[in-house]
């Protein structure tokens, strides 16, 4: 079971990801290309004035007006993109299995930014019950993919720690690690990769059409 969850699994993980975030790309190109606004509206100085106000912590007046979430969402956010590629157990694989020497995070490090992506996960849960006007804009859906991507964290940190049998928690961890991959281009996730084009044109829409800020 191990070795087909180590082996097979781990390549159609990444080939889907892969696969699926090319697919999107495309086809949300071909779209934009049909529609009429879309490309003329870009406008690099107002989309780049857009991206750098959202990308720096508390530039924007919603981030100054939620201080507590702010910190929270970019500290979530360092640490779900930086852990899985610099921890010192995916850096063993790595190097297994394409010989790649690759930098990686002293262990007590990656053993709190893990238990930072979990925090964050139960805390984004919980703002959605107790807030209502997050509640009121809330589906199932949201707490699923809160609970996936804190799965592959939970199972991870749970498999190193080795409080339950450590092989079939390292089945339970690499399954995770390989849903999570999977369902990003096709949830939510994905705004990973959408958040440079939304954020430039509305920030073109904002400057170059309405002559206002959006941030
Ligand atoms: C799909 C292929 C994956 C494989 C083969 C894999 C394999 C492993 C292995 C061998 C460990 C080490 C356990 C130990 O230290 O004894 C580990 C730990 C961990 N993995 Fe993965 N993993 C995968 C995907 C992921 C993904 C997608 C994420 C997160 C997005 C993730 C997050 C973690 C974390 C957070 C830990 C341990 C945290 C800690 O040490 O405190 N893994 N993984
Ligand atoms: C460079 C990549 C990324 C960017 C620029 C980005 C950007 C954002 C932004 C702007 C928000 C909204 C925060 C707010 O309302 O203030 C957000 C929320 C969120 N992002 Fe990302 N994100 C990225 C990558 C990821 C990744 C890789 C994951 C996990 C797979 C992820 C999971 C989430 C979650 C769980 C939320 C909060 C959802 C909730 O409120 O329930 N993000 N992201």
């Amino acid at each position: 079971m191990y070795e087909l969850v180590r082996g097979p699994l781990v390549w159609i993980a990444f080939i889907g990801f892969f696969g699926g975030m090319a697919y999107r790309f495309i086809a949300m190109a071909l779209l934009a290309r049909k529609d009429r606004v879309v490309y003329p509206t870009f406008d690099a100085k107002y989309g780049l004035r857009s991206l750098l106000h959202w990308v720096i912590p508390f530039a924007g007046v919603n981030m100054r007006m939620r201080p507590f979430y702010t910190l929270l969402s970019y500290t979530f956010h360092i640490c779900v993109l930086v852990t899985p590629l610099f921890l010192m157990g995916h850096a063993v694989l790595w190097q297994e299995s394409w010989g790649v020497r690759w930098w990686s995070l002293p262990q007590n490090v990656a053993n709190v930014m893990t238990l930072v992506v979990i925090f964050a996960c139960l805390f984004f849960m919980v703002r959605r019950l107790v807030r209502p006007e997050v509640r009121n804009v809330s589906f199932a859906s949201d707490y699923l993919l809160a609970l996936l991507v804190m799965a592959p964290f939970a199972t991870g940190f749970v498999a190193h720690h080795q409080w339950l049998p450590y092989r079939p928690m390292l089945i339970v961890h690499i399954a995770s690690g390989a849903l999570w991959l999977l369902l990003i281009p096709w949830t939510r996730l994905i705004h990973m990769a959408w958040f440079v084009f939304t954020r430039s044109y509305m920030g073109s829409e904002f400057g170059a059409v309405r002559h206002s800020r959006d941030w």
